[in-house]
């Protein structure tokens, strides 16, 4: 089985369904990237799988064990991590204090995993004392990347974590995406720039109206006219 292994998801808010029958699966150390319109439900589907959202029906499994009935929390605990689309680091709390919020479920001696968020993101170390708030996009976004980190997550689950910095950070953040992923932690992304996104990722979902619509390898998507035509701009 998977190590992410979400199936038949079908939910939403209040009484209307956005997700119908959506599933996405993540297996270890794969960069899986979700893309698809606007509204689509990626960011409910993410939502869905940290338990951030009640699913009507359908099931959420870690590492082989279901998981639908805990709270996010809980799935910290049991080695997700993620970093939202929107409000991802407190503004007006430094990057090492966002980073130390980061580990708030841990117990013992968290510092050398703050160490190894600032090699791989080494202007974090730089600006470790200056407010999250002051920084620019791309490298607020390494914080919101950074803090997910700290719990040592086995999933790293990202919504849209190139928003709005420009094509050269977006290179940059796909980089050490990929790095993420070769010390074997699995990432789960929503991405914008599907093109770029599906060009690193092992898998990519293609998700309509809350349903899935192709899912294949990033490389058979790209190369497939109907999703290029319908999703990529031809
Ligand atoms: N908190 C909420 N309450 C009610 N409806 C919501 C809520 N959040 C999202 N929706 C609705 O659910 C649908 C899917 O939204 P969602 O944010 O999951 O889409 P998305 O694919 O992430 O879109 P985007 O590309 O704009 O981020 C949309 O119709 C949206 O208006
Ligand atoms: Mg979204």
């Amino acid at each position: 089985m998977s190590f992410l292994s979400a199936r038949a998801m079908t939910g939403g808010y209040g009484a209307t369904d956005i997700l119908h029958g959506c599933a996405i699966a993540v297996e270890r150390g794969e960069i899986a990237v979700i893309v698809g319109p606007n509204g689509a439900g990626k960011s409910t589907a993410m939502k869905a799988i940290f338990g951030m959202l009640r699913l009507r029906e359908g099931e959420v499994r870690l590492d082989g064990e279901p998981i639908t009935a805990l709270s996010p929390q809980e799935r910290v605990r049991r080695g997700m991590g993620f970093v939202p689309q929107v409000n991802n680091v407190f503004a007006s709390m430094s990057v090492a204090e966002n980073l130390e919020m980061g580990a708030f479920i841990r117990e013992d001696d968290y510092s050398e995993t703050m160490e190894q968020v600032f090699s791989l993101f080494p202007i974090l170390y730089e600006k470790r004392a200056q407010a999250a708030g002051e920084l620019s996009g791309g490298q607020r976004q390494q914080v919101a990347v950074g803090r997910a980190l700290m719990t040592r997550p086995k999933l790293l689950m990202l919504d849209e974590p190139t928003a709005g910095v420009s094509p050269i950070v977006m290179d940059e953040l796909f980089d050490k995406i990929i790095e993420i992923a070769r010390t074997g932690i699995s990432i789960l992304m929503v991405e914008q720039n599907a093109r770029q996104a599906l060009n690193i990722a092992d898998k990519g979902y293609v998700l309509v109206q809350g349903r899935n619509r192709y899912t294949d390898t990033g490389e058979a998507l790209l190369a497939d006219p109907e999703v290029r035509r319908t999703f990529l701009g031809g």
